[in-house]
């Protein structure tokens, strides 16, 4: 079962009109968005999206409620989902990011290095790249810098070279084929750290599933969207996901954008949000200690202002 993450704090940040129209671009389970369904009112509108057919079919089948629209859909095009949905005001959108619980718990599914599967780690079953290819095609020097980057494995050179070794005999099919590959790659005291692959699959599942540039691509297209007064909530879990949630909410919420030795402002640019949490908001000690996934879970709230610069919506849907 997922247990949603900072629920209460999600709630209070993101519902501002009960009648008010609402954009859960990471649906899963369903968690937070039962809990926001409980505090809405007749006339409020949802639009769900995930990209996992299966999970969205699961929580449609769980939540039925004629308030909520679903999509299969990817959010880096939310611009157009809305578009299609006919959706022009939206007060809320939340994002919820990474994995669910419910995909860990598909074995088939290949995201968890405790179950033998295909390799495979595709969010969207509908997209040709899964983790097999990375494992068994990219070069050393790619797959060690996803391991870097995505994982902060501090292994990742030693691991890449062990792929690279292996895969010349031998193609690497499975989730517990590369998990011992990874162990038998990292110093014996890291193999008593925490899991030696917990890293490393980390950092696939965000390759694979193109997890950062959804997420770059998502967050001008959820400012645009949303009315003045409308709240953008953004729940992360990677350092490198929080730091670009964290730049967008602080460019956007300058006044002025002119480089910094120039003596007098000429960009007229105005702040288009002001930022709600000033630090992100963590989740409490009970919270982490009854769910370990809360941990690393970071929100921040930022409100669309009306003195922003972004197109008017009507030239930006095209009506
Ligand atoms: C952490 S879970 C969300 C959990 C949910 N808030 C709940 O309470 O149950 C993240 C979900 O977002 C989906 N997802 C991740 N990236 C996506 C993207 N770019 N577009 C659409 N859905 C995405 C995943 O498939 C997964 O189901």
């Amino acid at each position: 079962m997922h247990i949603p993450v900072l629920l209460d704090e999600v709630i209070a940040s993101l519902l501002i009109d009960q009648q008010g129209s609402y954009v859960d671009c990471t649906l899963g389970g369903g968690g937070h968005l039962e809990r926001l369904l409980e505090h809405l009112k007749a006339g409020a509108r949802v639009l769900a999206i995930d990209k996992d057919v299966a999970i969205l079919e699961q929580s449609r089948q769980r939540l039925q409620s004629p308030n909520i629209t679903f999509v299969h859909g990817d959010f880096r095009d939310l611009k157009e989902i809305l578009k299609q949905e006919g959706i022009l005001e939206v007060d809320g959108i939340l994002l919820d990011l990474g994995v669910s619980s419910f995909q860990l718990d598909m074995p088939e599914r290949g995201f968890s290095f405790h179950e033998d599967a295909d390799l495979d780690m595709r969010m969207n079953q509908e997209q040709d790249l899964k983790a097999w290819e990375i494992i068994n095609r990219y070069p050393e020097k790619e797959i060690a810098q996803i391991l870097f980057d995505f994982g902060e494995e501090r292994y990742s050179r030693r691991i890449a070279v062990a792929i690279t070794k292996y895969r010349k005999t031998e193609s690497i099919d499975s989730t517990l084929q590369l998990v011992e590959i990874i162990k038998a790659a990292v110093p014996a005291a890291y193999r008593r750290e925490k899991h030696p692959a917990r890293k490393s699959f980390q950092a696939l599942r965000i390759a694979v599933n193109s997890e950062l540039e959804a997420l770059r691509e998502v967050l001008p297209q959820a400012l645009e969207a949303l009315n003045v007064g409308g709240r953008l909530c953004v729940i992360t879990f990677h350092s490198l996901e929080d730091r670009l949630v964290k730049e967008f909410m602080k460019n956007r919420a300058k006044d002025c954008i002119c480089p910094s030795q120039s003596p007098i402002c000429t960009c007229g640019h105005q702040a288009e949000l002001k930022i709600i949490s000033r630090k992100p908001i963590v989740a409490s000690k009970e919270e982490c200690e009854a769910n370990p996934r809360a941990r690393s879970a970071k929100l921040r709230v930022a409100e669309k202002l009306s003195g922003g610069t972004t197109i008017g919506k009507e030239e930006l849907w095209g009506t």
